[in-house]
């Protein structure tokens, strides 16, 4: 299976520091934020990648990663001109995935602490479809948050203002390449994005879509609190990160 990492985005919550480097680029313990992607599906034995960013600090991601010969991976990368969404961005991996071929996409500002490789395997016995990695929050609102039925994820809605469970969908997301003509099925939302959310209500009304969920800790770094908390929380687990990408 190949993976792609979405890395593009303005990091309008992480201003002005997000003024002098992409959001992706910022020190998260003893590394940039994307480093911990790249390791994470290295961990799960993915090594062919694409990382979608944008075109701020495109050279310095260069700078970091080079050919990603050093995390024993081969990565492609693919600009972005202007946000436009998560979907929108996954659309530019299209030409990256066989036709019929499973993927792995991961949102760069998600870091968390589980391994990928059993819930990979599952998807990969799946007979197709889309698989996304849940986390219990207290503070859904912020994030996509599935309802249940019968066990199966019924729907997600954005950011409800009164979430109906404390799960939230992760920006660990698994698709099969159906999901590049599901992007354009969909219209842009009210703040004229693309949403993933929206693409994976599809494969939840068809009832493809499965979940796992994470054990071990998550978050998404996208606040100065959060991205503090990411630097707490990755410092502690140093030595497991080495121990993926120092080869
Ligand atoms: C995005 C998704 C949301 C998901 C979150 C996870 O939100 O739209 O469903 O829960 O990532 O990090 P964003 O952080 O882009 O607002």
């Amino acid at each position: 299976m190949k993976g792609i990492i979405l890395a593009g985005g303005q990091g309008t919550r992480l201003f002005p520091l997000t003024k002098l480097i992409n959001k992706h680029l910022l020190p998260v313990g003893r590394y940039p934020m994307i480093h911990y992607a790249i390791a994470k599906l290295c961990e799960a034995d993915i090594r062919d990648i694409m990382i979608v960013i944008g075109k701020q600090s495109a050279g310095v991601y260069m700078d970091y990663l080079g050919s990603g010969h050093d995390f024993g991976a081969e990565l492609t990368f693919r600009i972005q001109e202007e946000a436009g969404g998560i979907a929108e961005a996954l659309l530019l991996a299209e030409s990256f995935i066989p036709s019929g071929d499973k993927f792995v996409t991961l949102l760069g500002d998600n870091l968390f602490e589980d391994s990928l490789a059993g819930p990979i395997a599952a998807f990969g016995q799946q007979r197709g479809g889309a698989k996304v990695m849940l986390k219990t929050v207290e503070d859904a609102r912020r994030y996509g948050v599935p309802t249940f039925e019968r066990g199966q994820i019924a729907a997600i809605q954005e950011k409800p203002k009164q979430p109906p469970t404390n799960y939230c969908v992760t920006g660990i997301y698994m698709y099969d390449s159906s999901v590049f003509g599901v992007i354009r099925g969909i219209q842009p939302s009210a703040r004229g994005e693309l949403e993933i959310t929206d693409v994976n209500n599809v494969y939840a009304s068809r009832g493809t879509l499965t979940f796992d969920v994470l054990g071990g800790w998550w978050i998404d770094a996208g606040t100065f609190e959060s991205l503090a908390e990411a630097s707490r929380l990755t410092t502690k687990k140093t030595r497991r990160t080495e121990e993926c990408t120092e080869r």
